[in-house]
């Protein structure tokens, strides 16, 4: 039998079982096979020990929105530097974005993805697929071949879809396939923030209307919210997601930080990053996606009007959403279900949870541990951030993707000091 690895001591938070105390639990062959509140161990003796001493065990965060920028943009961010990027996040499972060269809008392409991460073993990776082709917001791809080929969900990401009729016709298919349509909402016409809740609203009757499933994209906007809300109690199917950046910065930072602060939808007003916290607390918004966009410090120079859109977030994710947590206004059990179970939910797959028997996908973090953000010590590609040269409270120490441990001064694996 193989060995196995005894995370001891650990405050186990899952919300998935509605756990959170001291405990230890034991993974082997790439699962979770024994867990345990209190000060008991497991049958046996074949196992290393990880003592944790109090840093908290949660299951593994996942991502339900990203660009890993490959094929195409590889100066940008590569399949590789991006889930190692993610993993030194504490993400071990990450969706995509078909914004690529050429866009994910056929088997062929997706199945490229597929296995360029499979082949690199970091975390796990889940394709989207676009929903028009080429991105050109005209025919519709085909859905179920997509389907067939492993996509997760179906996105015109960086442009709304673009429009009435084409989103009525994705949201027939892809409720035959249980999948959601996943809508950067965003009316150039329109105008910010009315352009983002005029293409929210559109969503939101065609969900009605049709009966298919929307997931609304990076949230920004009090009214959004507010949309949402009253959908939700409708009985509309409608999901959506907010990013650490929206939820803890406002336009303010476009002051110190010029176009690293550039980013799309843009940072709001206060007011909004409290209506974008309180619909967290409240279920409105159901998950907390990082929408990582790696771009060249090149890409993000010159005037802000042509400079890129976009944040690279995987590696800050944590410290954000942990000065939320430090300041009072999430707790950290609200946190960790949003990073977890609930995205796992939306991809109505048996992942998000510590339970015994799933997958050992695991992040192990210090919530007090000060760090200092050093763009130099990205591992990702894209140095592009407004929290470069800030100070964050929260630090993941060890990721552990489908039963393999790393830890994170470097890429070594955790593994030679166990064994
Ligand atoms: O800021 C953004 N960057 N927003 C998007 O929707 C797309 C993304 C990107 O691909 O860079």
């Amino acid at each position: 039998m193989t060995k196995g690895l005894l995370i001891r001591d650990g405050r186990l938070i899952d919300p998935s079982q509605k756990i959170d105390g001291i405990g230890s639990l034991l993974i082997r062959d790439g699962k979770i096979v024994w867990l345990a509140l209190g000060e008991l161990f497991p049958p046996g003796f074949d196992y290393d020990v990880l003592l944790v001493n109090g840093l908290i065990v949660s299951p593994g965060f996942i991502d339900f929105h990203c660009h890993l920028r490959e094929p195409g943009f590889g100066t940008k961010e590569t399949i590789s530097t991006g889930g190692w990027a993610a993993a030194k996040g504490g993400f071990t499972t990450i969706c995509c974005m078909p914004n690529t060269k050429p866009p994910l809008d056929n088997k062929r392409t997706i199945k490229y993805v597929k296995s360029k991460a499979d082949k690199e073993k970091v975390v796990r990776v889940l394709p989207i697929g676009c929903v028009s082709v080429g991105r050109k917001g005209e025919a519709l791809v085909d859905m179920k071949a997509l389907a067939k080929a492993g996509v997760v969900g179906f996105s015109d990401d960086g442009d709304p879809v673009r429009t009435a009729k084409l989103m009525i016709a994705a949201l027939t298919d892809s409720r035959e396939l249980g999948l959601p349509v996943i809508d950067h909402c965003e009316d150039p016409v329109g105008g910010a923030p009315k352009g983002e809740e005029k293409i929210v609203a559109r969503d939101i009757k065609l969900a009605d209307k049709t009966g298919g499933w929307v997931h609304i994209a990076h949230v920004s906007t009090a009214g959004s919210v507010r949309l949402i809300r009253e959908a939700k109690a409708k009985g509309i199917r409608v999901t959506a997601e907010v990013t650490p950046h929206h939820l803890t910065l406002t336009k303010e930072a476009l002051k110190k930080s010029g176009t690293l602060a550039k980013v799309n939808p843009p940072l709001r007003t206060k007011r909004d990053v409290q209506a974008l916290i309180q619909g967290l607390k409240e279920g409105v918004i159901d998950i907390i996606a990082t929408d990582h966009a790696p771009h060249t410090l090149r890409d993000k120079q010159g005037d802000f009007a042509s400079a890129a859109s976009g944040i690279s977030g995987f590696e800050t994710a944590l410290g954000s959403l942990m000065g939320l947590v430090h300041s009072g206004s999430l707790t950290i059990n609200e946190m960790i279900a949003c990073l977890t179970i609930k995205p796992a939910q939306i991809l109505g797959k048996q992942l998000g949870s510590l339970a015994v028997g799933t997958a050992a996908d695991i992040t192990i973090f210090d919530p007090n541990k000060e760090w200092l953000v050093d763009v130099n010590q990205f591992v990702s590609k894209g140095k592009n951030t407004p929290l470069a040269g800030s100070i964050q409270k929260g630090k993941v120490v060890v990721t552990i993707s489908a039963g393999e441990h790393f830890v994170w001064r470097g890429r070594e694996k955790l593994e030679a000091n166990f064994r």
